[in-house]
């Protein structure tokens, strides 16, 4: 087919960079792994409420909403667990483009699940956190109730209990949730994002 029927418009088309200069940010995903109650949710809250206060435009992503939105028919097996974080990655990349600050909250309980979204999203703009909690520890607070219905056998292939959870190998920052406080947390992970993130003059 002759390709003079093709007007490209890239040149016309807003670019990600144009979208950054506008919100004086660089975007990037912020990615917070972890147990299920190690406190992922409740330090990205934190950490996207400081971004604002501190200027920047941040943008949650969280397990617990995209599971009764946009991947509602997703469960737990590692098929599902992986095209929950395959559409979370492309959904990312989407805010990435639009010049946003993510920080994304989920189990994402692989080195292969977490490459995966990596290689999606793009490593120059992919930052790992691990939010560690000790599995008792996440266990002792248990928030949802969740992981005495996975002891009961009333919830199977539960991330810690009888699905595995690897821990990151090299993250960009690591929290340790049973020694820091949530203010302390924000600030670890703001301090090491603000170079990043800042717009040069
Ligand atoms: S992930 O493994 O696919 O990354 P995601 O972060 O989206 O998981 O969802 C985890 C949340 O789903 C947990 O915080 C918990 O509330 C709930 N949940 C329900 N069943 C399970 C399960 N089998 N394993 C882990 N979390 C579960």
């Amino acid at each position: 087919m002759s390709s003079n029927n093709i007007h490209p418009i890239f040149d016309r088309l807003l670019q990600r960079e144009d979208r950054e200069k506008r919100l004086g940010q660089k975007s990037k995903v912020l990615w917070l792994t972890g147990l299920s109650g190690s406190g992922k949710s409740t330090i990205a809250q934190a950490l996207e409420r400081r971004l604002y206060n501190e200027g920047f435009f941040p943008q949650v992503l969280d397990g617990d909403n995209i599971r009764v939105g946009i991947n509602n028919n997703l469960g737990f097996s590692i098929e599902d667990r992986t095209e929950n974080i395959r559409r979370i990655a492309e959904v990312s990349k989407l805010y990435l483009n639009s010049g946003l600050v993510v920080v994304n909250s989920f189990i994402s309980p692989t080195e292969k699940i977490r490459a995966f979204a990596k290689n999606i999203i793009g490593e120059e703009n992919f930052i790992e956190i691990y939010i560690n909690a000790p599995l008792e520890v996440c266990e002792a607070r248990d928030v949802k109730g969740l992981y005495q219905k996975a002891r009961a056998g009333q919830i199977k292939g539960f991330t810690g209990i009888d699905s595995p959870y690897e821990a990151p190998k090299a993250p960009a920052v690591e929290i340790k949730t049973d020694e820091m406080t949530i203010d302390e947390a924000v600030e670890k992970i703001y301090t090491f994002i603000l170079p990043i993130i800042k717009l040069g003059q």
